[in-house]
């Protein structure tokens, strides 16, 4: 009779696939599946009863920057309570190295507290590796860190030497695993990089399977040459795409995802991988910072990537050491200290430079049609501000896309939805033996109910979990047992093969 770690009898499996649900037990032994059909004879260290509920490969959150977070708070509950199992760091830019650069760009994002020294990416994952985080980890390098630690916030092209630098940068990150390089191209100092560098860089990874993924150029009313730009540099290079958050910002650019989406299939059709992610909100957030920079609240400047935003659209989301801001709007806090509202928001970034905001800016319709659409993966883009208020995305993506969206709107299928946010995500980023419910893949498992998942978190009070989330297994070791994070912390830095 055979004896297992663990057995999870008689859920309902969606294997990441995408294909037709089935009802089967699943046995781990070690950090794999070992087995999976109807295994009535056999018993198990650890017996869980799946029955009426789902069980389906952990959630690969393919768009954070939860680089730091890793190292502080390697339990992760606010990404594992929600399903996930694999966070990919090092998205818009904000890598995790050379060091200084990385503490400077990524402690923008997040508090940057004691994150320890570490040279290169290398010493980035071997970091990961010693803090022992409780989730996966895959990393891309980040264009901006790259930038600033090579010519600082230089608002030129690189000189040779300087190009020379990044690109040495870049194989060092290759060489120790990463799976591509990011850009963000509306913050400081990517924004000053030109499409010819990024060519330049992103052929480092011809043939190497690693992707470019691009916060663009513009979200807004540059949109659709923004995407074709991405594009563009993937064909130039010879690498896959990846278009971050995809979306319309600012109302009078709504709908335009419609021509994004046409031209995505029309790269596809040419033999491009090019793909998207989305967090399932009509709310962005980033840096304050940036939304100034992109010429928020004036009337003399035409808007940048961010689009048009009214005082009402923007609310502060986290302050550093000024709380009493935090949830309240530029339109709120312009009326509290007597300023006009950019003066307001400048007066926010003067006194807590690095606090973030939460931004309205998109339309129910796009965020839906994004949703639909087969090219679009599932990234929660969260901040990792624990302390403050961050966009509720941070802890609900995943459990949001699968009540809210798949049960209560019908706006894809469930073993779509899971499809979008396992197999297609691990094929897309190199993850070998993830994304998928199969003897001999890692035992990277969510068991979730399907009646009740549902995002908990609002733009109000955002620190809440979803519900309908039950067990989480990440290679073979349970992290989340009935709803509530367990001690242990098994997650593995993930490397590109090959
Ligand atoms: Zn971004
Ligand atoms: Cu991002």
């Amino acid at each position: 009779m055979a004896r297992y770690d663990v057995l999870i009898r008689g859920a309902t499996v969606y294997d990441g696939s995408g294909g037709v649900p089935f009802e089967a037990d699943v046995a781990i032994d070690g950090e794999r599946i070992a087995a999976i059909g109807s295994l009535d004879g056999a018993s198990a260290a650890l017996e869980v009863d799946g029955s009426s509920h789902a069980l389906a490969p952990g959630f690969i959150d393919v768009h954070t920057h939860d680089d730091f977070a890793c190292l502080q708070h390697p339990d992760m509950a606010f990404k594992t309570r929600g399903g996930v199992t694999t966070c990919i760091v090092g998205n818009c830019g904000f890598g995790a190295a050379p060091h200084a650069a990385a503490l400077e760009m990524i402690g923008a994002l997040a508090p940057a507290a004691a994150v320890p020294d570490y040279a290169g990416h290398a010493g980035y994952l071997a970091a990961l590796e010693a803090a022992r985080p409780a989730l996966n980890v895959g990393m891309l390098a980040g264009h901006g860190t790259l930038r600033l630690a090579a010519m600082g916030r230089a608002a030129r092209a690189p000189e040779a030497a300087e190009l020379r630098a990044m690109e040495d940068a870049l194989d060092e990150a290759l060489e120790a695993g990463a799976l591509g390089l990011s850009s963000g191209l509306i913050y400081e100092p990517g924004r000053y990089a030109a499409t010819e560098e990024l060519i330049a860089l992103a052929r480092r990874m011809r043939g190497t399977g690693a992707l470019y993924a691009s916060h663009l150029r513009d979200e807004a009313a540059g949109l659709v040459d923004a995407v074709g730009e991405a594009i563009a540099i993937g064909e130039a290079a010879g690498v896959p795409v990846q278009i971050s958050h995809h979306k319309a910002a600012g109302r009078d650019n709504w709908g335009r995802v419609a021509e994004t989406l046409r031209l995505i299939e029309s790269a596809q059709a040419r033999g491009l991988a090019v793909h998207a992610d989305q967090y399932p909100y009509t709310a962005g957030s980033t840096l304050l910072r940036a939304v100034l920079d992109n010429g928020a609240f004036r009337d003399d400047v035409a808007p940048g990537g961010i689009g048009r935003v009214t005082p009402d659209d923007v609310v502060v989301a986290a302050a550093p050491g000024q709380a009493g801001w935090e949830g309240q709007s530029i339109a709120a806090l312009a009326g509290l200290l007597g300023l006009a509202p950019r003066a307001a928001a400048e007066h926010v970034v003067a006194h807590a430079p690095g606090a973030t905001a939460i931004i309205h800016m998109m339309s129910e319709d796009d965020v839906q049609a994004v949703l639909r659409h087969p090219s679009t993966m599932i990234g929660s883009d969260g901040i990792p501000t624990l302390d403050g208020r961050p966009h509720p995305r941070l802890y609900n993506t995943f459990a949001r896309v699968l009540g809210h969206y798949v049960r209560d709107l019908g706006v894809l299928p469930l073993a779509e939805a899971v499809h979008r946010m396992t197999g297609f995500a691990a094929a897309k980023f190199g993850l070998v033996d993830r994304g998928t419910v199969r003897a001999g893949a890692f035992a990277d498992l969510v068991l979730f109910d399907p009646a009740t998942v549902i995002d908990r978190g609002t733009f109000e009070a955002p620190n809440r979990y979803p519900a309908g989330i039950v067990d989480v297994f990440v290679n073979g070791a349970r992290v989340v047992a009935g709803g509530v994070p367990t001690a242990a912390r098994p997650g593995r830095v993930l490397r590109r093969a090959g």
